[in-house]
C-alpha cells in the first residue's frame, strides 16, 4: 500500500472494512441458487434509487400536473420511457426478489438464533418497502392510484375514536388531493429511501456479525475456546473476528461468490430487460389499465385491486367481513412474520433435517401465500371468499402449528460438515 493509502487507512480503515464485509468475508461453500436474491435485491434497490432521481427531474408533484408530467416523461423526455419502465418494472421485480429471499430464510431457518435481529431488520425493510411502493403508486395520479390509496387510507377510519381524524391527518385534506400527493412524494423520494438504505446497511452488518447460514442450517463457525480474552484483545477487531473461531467449510466471498453472483445478476438483467422492453405493463399486473386515465374522484374503477405484491395481505383484509377485524388480521399477518423466530422453538434450522410435519406445514404455507396473492388481484366472489378464508387459516395456522410441534420435534442429525 502506498503511503497515502496507509495514511487514510490509519484514520479510516476502509480496506479493513472491505476485507471484513466483502473480499475476505468467510461464506459457506455450499450456497445454492437461493442465495443470490440478497445481491439481486441490492441491484434492484440501486436501480430504483437511480431511475427515481432521474424521473424526479421531470415529474411534477401536484394534482394538476402529475399525470401530464408522467405522459411528458413517456413521450418527450429523451429516454424518459426507459427510465419510467425501469422504475415501474423494478418495483415488481423488487417484490419477486424479496419474496424469494424471505422464503429462502424460512426454508433454511435463517431467522433462528443467532440471526433473529438480522431477520427483524429484514422485516423492517419489508415494511418500509411496502410503504414506499404504496406511496409511489399514488404519484402517477392515475385513476387506480387514486382509488387504491382511497381504499387503503379509509381503512384507518375503522379505528374506534381516532379513525376519522387519522385519515384526515394522513391525507392532509378531507379528500385525497394534491396535498396528499405532495406529502407522499416527499416521503417516497426522500424519507423512506433514506430509511431503506440505512436498514439495508444494518441488515448486512447484523448478518456479518453472526455469519451466513447455509442450506444445511449447520454452524460453520466453531468457537476455538482455547484463547483467553487477554490473548484475544491483542488482535484488531477484524483479526479477532477471524481468529476467535475455527471457520470450517467457508470460502472467501471474493472471487468465489463475486463471480457466482455476477452470473445471477446477468441472467436477472436479461429477464428484467425482456419484461421492460416487451412486456412493461406485465399483462396489467405491473401497470394496471385504469392508471392510463387521470385520477377522478367521481369515477370509481370497476374493480379496485392493489398491485399484485400487496395481494396476500389485501385478501386477508377482504375475506373478513368486519372492517376493523379485517384490518387487525391484515397487520397481524405481517406481525406473525416479525415474530417467526419465536414461534419456531426448534433447534434444527434447515427443512432438510426437520420432520415430515414441518415440510408439510412449510408447503401448505407457501401454497396458501400464493393463493392469497392470486385472489388479491381477482374480483371478490363467494368462491373466492371461501378459498381466501381457507388460505387465511392456512397462513396463520403455519405459525400456530409450528409453535406446537417445533418444541419436541423429531429431527434428523445435522451433518458436522456441509453437504453439497
Ligand atoms: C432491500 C431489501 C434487502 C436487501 C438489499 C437484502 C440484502 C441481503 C444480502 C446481500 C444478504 C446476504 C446474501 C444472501 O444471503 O442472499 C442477505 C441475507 C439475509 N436476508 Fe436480506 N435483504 C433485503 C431484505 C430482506 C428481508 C425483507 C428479509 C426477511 C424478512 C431478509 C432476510 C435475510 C436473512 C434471514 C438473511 C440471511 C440468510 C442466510 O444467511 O441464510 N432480507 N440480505
Amino acid at each position: 500500500m502506498n503511503s497515502f493509502m496507509a495514511w487514510i487507512e490509519k484514520r479510516l480503515p476502509f480496506m479493513d472494512a472491505m476485507n471484513k464485509h466483502a473480499i475476505q468475508y468467510p461464506a459457506p461453500k455450499n450456497f445454492n441458487f437461493w442465495y443470490v436474491f440478497g445481491i439481486l435485491a441490492t441491484v434492484v434497490l440501486v436501480n430504483q434509487i437511480l431511475t427515481g432521481v432521474w424521473l424526479t427531474m421531470n415529474y411534477e408533484p401536484s394534482g394538476d400536473g402529475a399525470f401530464a408530467s408522467v405522459e411528458y416523461i413517456m413521450r418527450d423526455v429523451d429516454y424518459g420511457w426507459l427510465l419510467r419502465y425501469m422504475h415501474s418494472t423494478g418495483a415488481s421485480a423488487f417484490f419477486i426478489v424479496i419474496y424469494l429471499h424471505m422464503f429462502r430464510g424460512v426454508m433454511y431457518g435463517s431467522y433462528q438464533k443467532p440471526r433473529e435481529l438480522l431477520w427483524i431488520f429484514g422485516m423492517l425493510i419489508y415494511l418500509v418497502l411496502m410503504a414506499e411502493a404504496f406511496m409511489g403508486y399514488l404519484l402517477p395520479w392515475g385513476n387506480m392510484s387514486y382509488w387504491g390509496a382511497q381504499v387503503i387510507i379509509s381503512l384507518f377510519g375503522a379505528i374506534p375514536g381516532i379513525g376519522e381524524d387519522l385519515t384526515i391527518w394522513i391525507k392532509g385534506d378531507y379528500v385525497i388531493s394534491g396535498a396528499t400527493l405532495n406529502r407522499f412524494f416527499a416521503l417516497h423520494v426522500i424519507a423512506l429511501p433514506l430509511v431503506l438504505v440505512i436498514l439495508v446497511f444494518l441488515h448486512i452488518l447484523a448478518l456479518h456479525e453472526v455469519g451466513s447460514n447455509n442450506p444445511d442450517g449447520s454452524d460453520i463457525k466453531k468457537p476455538k475456546g482455547s484463547m483467553k480474552p487477554e490473548e484475544l484483545s491483542k488482535f484488531t477487531f477484524h483479526e479477532q473476528y477471524t481468529k476467535k473461531y475455527d471457520i470450517v467449510d467457508a470460502i472467501p466471498f471474493h472471487p468465489y461468490y463475486t463471480v457466482k453472483d455476477l452470473v445471477a445478476v446477468v441472467i436477472f438483467l436479461i429477464l428484467f430487460s425482456w419484461v421492460m422492453f416487451f412486456f412493461p405493463e406485465g399483462g396489467g399486473y405491473f401497470l394496471e389499465p385504469p392508471n392510463f386515465t387521470p385520477a377522478n374522484g367521481l369515477k370509481t374503477p370497476e374493480h379496485i385491486a392493489p398491485v399484485w405484491y400487496f395481494g396476500p395481505f389485501y385478501t386477508v383484509l377482504r375475506v373478513i367481513p368486519d372492517k376493523l377485524l379485517g384490518m387487525i388480521a391484515m397487520f397481524a399477518a405481517i406481525g406473525m412474520l416479525f415474530a417467526l423466530p419465536w414461534f419456531d422453538r426448534g433447534v434444527v434450522r434447515s427443512f432438510r433435517y426437520r420432520s415430515k410435519l414441518h415440510l408439510l406445514n412449510l408447503t401448505q404455507f407457501a401454497i396458501c401465500f400464493v393463493a392469497l396473492g392470486v385472489l388479491g388481484t381477482m374480483p371478490a366472489s363467494d368462491l373466492a371468499n371461501l378459498i381466501g378464508r381457507l388460505a387465511t387459516l392456512g397462513y396463520f395456522g403455519f405459525f400456530v402449528f409450528l409453535w406446537f410441534y417445533s418444541k419436541g420435534e423429531k429431527t434428523k442429525p445435522v451433518p458436522e460438515r456441509v453437504t453439497g
